[in-house]
């Protein structure tokens, strides 16, 4: 039996990058997925290929009706809901003179304020099958680069979560954790129009030598520690860093 065998998740934005390769690996470990997003095309082409144990809800997490749908699609598809995966998230950097405030709402609302509605809303299957809430964090709590600050805030806000609502929820035997990825190479920067796909590719691989091990990471190897959080049953609380060594700080001086 895989670690994974018959485990009910739901990834929110699990059409691409960190989310699409949970979904590979819980697939390939035997769990039954629903991923999430507003492009339909990158959700049809992932969940294709990942077979019959996985398939998909398009739809947007800042909005209620959407998360309805993604969380009552992952109780039918896979009989209850072991595992929320909220990893839908947006990239906004810029200079502080440059703050907009509308979009400082919109980063909170996608990265922070749906997660939060997202375990208010699961919040009864969740208890029912003792399952656990997974947030995204990011190294950018660890090192601080600079015009990188709206984002930044919103995963201290998801790593700050962590603690306060396992303390709330343990007692519902719901686990809470948070995975804290260094840079891998995804669309996020693309989608929010910061640079090309070549460009992003290169810059992520240009900080090499700022991690420990000298190389960014892969989708997958994020996903190891997701599933170590799901099975870990006497693990709440924790924001488990996955960064190749790069919150480390290494210098080479
Ligand atoms: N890449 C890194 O280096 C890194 C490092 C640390 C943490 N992270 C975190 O990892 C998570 C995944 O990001 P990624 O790097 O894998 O980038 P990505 O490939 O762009 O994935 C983000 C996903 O979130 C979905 N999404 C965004 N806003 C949404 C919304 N309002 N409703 C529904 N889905 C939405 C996107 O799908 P649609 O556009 O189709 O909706 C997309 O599939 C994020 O939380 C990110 O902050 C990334």
């Amino acid at each position: 039996m895989n670690a994974l065998t018959n485990k009910s998740v739901l990834i929110t934005g699990g059409g691409s990058g960190i989310g699409e390769g949970i979904a590979r690996h819980f697939v390939d470990r035997g769990a039954y997925v629903v991923i999430t997003g507003r492009r339909e095309h990158n959700l049809i082409e992932v969940a294709k290929d990942l077979g019959s144990q996985a398939t998909y809800v398009v739809g947007d997490v800042t909005l209620s009706d959407s998360r309805k749908k993604m969380i009552e699609r992952a109780i039918s598809h896979g009989g209850s809901l072991d595992a929320l995966i909220s990893n839908a998230g947006n990239m906004y950097r810029c200079d502080v003179q440059d703050f907009e405030e509308e979009k400082l709402i919109e980063i909170f609302h996608s990265n922070v304020i749906s997660g939060m509605m997202l375990v208010k809303e699961a919040y009864s299957a969740l208890k029912d099958s003792q399952g656990c809430v997974l947030f995204v964090g990011s190294v950018h709590t660890q090192r601080a680069f600079p015009n990188a600050s709206p984002y930044a805030a919103t995963k201290g806000a998801l790593e700050s979560l962590t603690g306060v609502l396992a303390a709330e929820l343990g007692k519902d035997g719901i686990r809470v954790g948070c995975v804290r990825p260094g840079g891998v190479p995804t669309q996020i920067n693309v989608r929010a129009g910061l640079s090309t796909q070549e460009e992003s590719d290169s810059r992520i691989e240009s900080m090499g030598n700022l991690h420990a091990l000298g190389r960014p990471g892969t989708p997958l190897e994020v996903a190891e520690a997701f599933e170590y959080l799901v099975n870990a049953q006497w693990a709440t609380g924790n924001v488990l860093t996955i960064d190749g060594g790069l919150g480390l700080g290494v210098t080479h001086e």
